[in-house]
């Protein structure tokens, strides 16, 4: 029985790997990672200069089970990105680089360091819903997404995963992302979102708005994967709300090849662990050999 998967030309022993932002970011919180058992490295998206990002608070905890956050893409810069491959590839662990940036150009310049220094995919953020002209703005404009994979594609050769969020154009710009050369499709980011302390009157985070993450976006953004599956049949990574093996397996059967996990890891450290062995009994379940026949298998009826 295997869980083996190959995405955007990466062979990988299993689909689950974190989910940017969530841990990635230091050499040491790649180890963390690797512990915690991913089939490959996602780092913090790294811009072209360290970034602060925004005051606390920066992360609030709901009752749902999700989380808001607006850190405000805090990141360690592009000089980071040689010691956090180095950390990676001691550990014989694939890395993928997030790369945001204002414009065009930055987002060549980064994933350029990124090819420099050995990594073995990129993935290009074009949806960050909190940090103003980084993200969200980029990937829900189909001209813009096509102008920036295009720019990237053509100079490197590195893998290249395009990260959408929800617009009404994701449709769309996955359609531009594919047709500019991206190799895979991450879907989906955060979804911008608020909350208000009906004590002080005032929103709570520093920044107003936030990402919404964890169980209560994994319904949409299995919506998105099912309907860009449908459209393209793409490479597909989905990302939102994945907790257990049932909510990863729902990805899977929608059209992805891989998942990625964000809000369960700050939850839980065995989190992947169960997810595997309840992915394996899934497979027996279904009688058969290979994760890879089940992709996608609630199209075919
Ligand atoms: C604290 C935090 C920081 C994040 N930072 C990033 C980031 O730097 N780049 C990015 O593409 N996504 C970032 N995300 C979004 C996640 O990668 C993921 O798309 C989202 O959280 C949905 O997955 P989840 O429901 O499993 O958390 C962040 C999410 C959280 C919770």
């Amino acid at each position: 029985m295997s869980l083996e998967v190959k995405v955007a030309t990466l062979n990988l022993r299993h689909p689950v790997m974190n989910a940017s932002g969530v841990l990635g970011d230091t050499p040491g919180s790649i180890t963390r990672l690797v512990k915690l058992g991913v089939s490959a490295v996602v780092t913090k998206t790294i811009t072209s200069n360290p970034r602060e990002g925004f005051n606390p608070p920066t992360i609030v905890k709901l009752p749902t089970g999700g989380l808001i956050n607006a850190v405000g893409l805090t990141n360690p810069g592009k000089e980071a990105i040689k010691e956090l491959t180095r950390a990676a590839k001691v550990l014989g662990v694939p890395i993928i680089i997030s790369v945001a940036g204002r414009n065009t150009s930055e987002f060549v310049e980064v994933s350029g360091e990124a090819w420099r220094a050995g990594a073995d995919a990129l993935e290009l953020n074009l949806s960050c819903p909190h940090a103003k002209g980084y993200g969200i703005e980029l990937g829900a404009d189909p001209r813009k997404v096509k102008e920036v994979v295009e720019a990237v594609t053509s100079t490197t050769s590195l893998p290249v995963l395009v990260k959408l969020g929800l617009s009404d154009k994701v449709i769309e710009s996955a359609g531009k992302a594919l047709e500019a050369g991206a190799d895979s499709l991450v879907l989906i980011n955060t979804i911008k979102a608020m909350c208000i302390d009906v004590y002080t009157l005032r929103p709570i985070l520093a920044a107003t708005y936030g990402g919404l993450s964890g169980p209560p976006i994994h319904p949409i953004a299995v919506r998105v994967v099912y309907d860009v599956y449908r459209e393209y049949g793409a490479d597909i990574i989905g990302v939102g709300g994945v907790s257990d093996w049932v909510t990863a397996a729902e990805f899977i059967v929608a059209g992805a090849k891989a998942v990625q996990i964000g809000t369960a890891l700050i939850n839980s450290d065995n989190v992947i662990r169960e997810i595997l062995e309840g992915l394996r009994k899934w497979l027996q379940y279904h009688n058969v050999k290979d994760v890879s026949e089940l992709v996608g298998a609630a199209h075919k009826r």
